[in-house]
């Protein structure tokens, strides 16, 4: 049997989705199936409220202007927490996601405040948000995603964007003899995995699809060191 060279962490999220999706988004025991009460559910979409008024405010580094958009993409949208936030701050919201159990949770959720799809939309957007999506994502293909999404962007768009790129060592894989492989290509469908980006690659991306001044900000994911990238296109 041959090892698949990347994880198909698709059908990792397939499988979050058809489960736990609330848990897969926010890994605290509340928001596991069994706990779901009203009051945790209130409180899981409130968390992406306070995420994306902080993240409206974060955008203000790079544009003078109140962030409002005729339309906006959050990719990697899960049940919606942040897409659902983003409607108090765009006309037109989509949430694309590849997990059809987080897709159906978002549209059972939203009553129709954001529009939710299984393909990515064509755009163009004047909003692109992501956030603890890419850092599940393969860079190989993350990176494939990124300039699609940035080809995406309308001229003074916006994008906040969030990427790990460093871990500490307690994350770290060391190869030890007899053991070559990375583990994460034969842990068990279902299973959430890290991936860390290249910071060049990255900037590279962003440049070339015309947003040349960034705005960086760290954020440690349980000891995954995660980049929120905010920026806005003007060539
Ligand atoms: C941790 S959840 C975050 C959901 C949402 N961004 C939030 O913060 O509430 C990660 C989401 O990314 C989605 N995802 C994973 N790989 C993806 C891909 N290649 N394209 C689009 N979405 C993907 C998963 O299905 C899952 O819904």
């Amino acid at each position: 049997v041959s090892t698949p060279k990347t994880r198909d962490t698709d059908a990792d999220w397939r499988k979050i989705g058809d489960t736990e999706p609330h848990w897969g988004v926010i890994t605290q025991p509340e928001f596991l199936s069994e706990n779901l009460t009203e009051d945790n559910v209130a409180a899981f979409y409130a968390s992406g409220v306070d995420f994306m008024a902080y993240t409206v405010q974060a955008l203000r580094a790079v544009t003078d202007w109140p962030v409002w958009a005729a339309s906006a993409l959050d990719f990697g949208c899960g049940v919606g927490r942040l897409t659902e936030a983003m409607t108090a701050y765009a006309d037109k919201v989509v949430g694309y996601d590849i997990s059809p159990g987080m897709l159906a949770q978002a549209r059972a959720h939203g009553a129709g405040k954001a529009t939710y799809v299984d393909v990515l939309p064509d755009g163009p957007f004047d909003w692109i948000n992501s956030y603890i999506v890419f850092q599940h994502i393969p860079p190989e293909r993350g990176m494939e995603l990124l300039r699609a999404l940035l080809q995406r962007l309308k001229l003074g768009g916006l994008v906040s964007l969030q990427f790990t790129i460093y871990r500490d060592a307690i994350h770290t894989w060391v190869p030890t003899e007899g053991v070559v492989e990375d583990p994460r290509l034969t842990l068990p469908v279902g299973v959430v995995s890290m991936f860390d980006y290249d910071l060049g690659q990255l900037c590279e991306a962003f440049n070339r699809a015309g947003i040349l001044r960034l705005v960086l900000e760290h954020e440690d994911q349980g000891g995954h060191h995660a980049v929120r990238i905010y920026g806005r296109k003007t060539t």
